[in-house]
């Protein structure tokens, strides 16, 4: 490869994560019309005054923009010390936490997870165990089933890949609707409530703690 070439790719390397403005550019080239409404439909699911736990929260849009006004008593955590950092900064409440560690999570009403449990495979059922002992209430998953980075075109996929790396090297896998199905229905609980958002490129599915423990 030309050494041009070489150092672009290695800056690349986790570029979307690197601060809120190139993210939510990223995230808006991607889902375009639909991007406002992945989150309102997360937020949609969420009771005001309800403790929230926001596992890779990024840059807490979901909560900056739309549960701030619900009087919700948030936590974000992220890996990303940058995006920590920065929502510290702005007052919101968010910390430094490794998903894939085994620690115990903060309880919380309502545990959420969006577009990050691709992060975790091949194997997402240990973060997704630890997520359902946490939630008091219900637990929301958000996760996309039409990826770029899947995309069989020459070197799209693997860009897409090097530029959504955390900093822990690029997640060569990614979810498809019926992976993510069989996933969800392994998991013990009743069948959750699940629907497709953002115009088809993200399954949310909802499972009430009630319903959790089978
Ligand atoms: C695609 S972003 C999603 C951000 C936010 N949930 C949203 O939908 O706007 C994925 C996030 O997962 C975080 N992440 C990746 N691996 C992680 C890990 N092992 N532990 C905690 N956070 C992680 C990244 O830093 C990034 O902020």
């Amino acid at each position: 490869m030309p050494e041009s070439l070489w150092k672009g790719w290695a800056l690349a390397a986790g570029l979307i994560y690197r601060s809120s403005a190139l993210y939510e550019l990223a995230m808006l080239g991607l889902y375009g019309r639909h991007y406002p409404s992945r989150y309102r439909a997360v937020a949609g699911l969420i009771p005001p005054r309800s403790s929230v736990l926001d596992l890779c929260c990024g840059p807490a849009v979901l909560y900056r923009r739309y549960l701030r006004q619900k009087s919700v008593e948030y936590t974000g955590l992220d890996i990303s010390e940058k995006f920590v950092r920065d929502l510290t900064r702005r007052g919101v409440h968010a910390e430094v936490w490794d998903l894939r560690q085994s620690d115990p999570l903060p309880p919380a009403d309502c545990v959420v997870m969006q577009a990050s449990l691709y992060h975790f495979l091949p194997d997402p059922l240990p973060v997704l165990g630890r997520m359902l002992a946490a939630a008091r209430k219900q637990v929301i998953v958000a996760e996309p089933v039409r990826n770029l980075s899947s995309s069989k075109l020459p070197l799209l996929g693997p860009l897409a890949r090097r530029l959504t790396d955390p900093g822990v090297g690029s997640q060569p896998y990614r979810f498809t609707e019926g992976g993510l199905n069989d996933l969800m229905l392994s998991l013990g609980t009743r069948p959750p409530r699940t629907r497709l958002i953002s115009g088809g490129r993200e399954k949310l599915y909802v499972i009430e703690k009630s319903q959790a423990g089978a």
